[in-house]
């Protein structure tokens, strides 16, 4: 029974579902032409290591600085998940 119930949460739809602020990234960063860099390619590693630069000032950015701070260092780092795995 436990492992059945397991089985139902593993094949959820909400699994695959983007976690909270993971869609406003497409507005900018999944624009073809756009000056914004693409993060398609980009390991979640690197996503979440970039934000938390962009969080801490450590990386001098126009916008992303002030959108970094809007998130915690864990809804960053699930964000960079699903980024990394297909989002734009
Ligand atoms: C208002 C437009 C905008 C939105 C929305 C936005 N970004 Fe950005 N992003 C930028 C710009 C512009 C840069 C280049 C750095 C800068 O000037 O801020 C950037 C840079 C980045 C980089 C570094 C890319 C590289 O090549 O090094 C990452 C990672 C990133 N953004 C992640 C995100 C994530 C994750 C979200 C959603 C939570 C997001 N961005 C939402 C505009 C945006």
């Amino acid at each position: 029974m436990r492992a059945g119930l397991l089985l139902l949460l593993l094949a959820s739809p909400a699994v695959a579902a983007p976690p909270p602020g993971a869609s406003s990234c497409s507005g900018c960063h999944g624009a073809p032409g756009g000056a914004v860099p693409s993060l398609s390619g980009h390991s979640a590693e690197d996503i979440a290591a970039s934000l938390a630069a962009f969080r801490t000032g450590a990386r001098p950015a126009t916008v992303m600085n002030r959108i970094a701070k809007g998130f915690s260092e864990e809804e960053s780092r699930a964000i960079a998940v699903w980024l990394a795995g297909g989002g734009p």
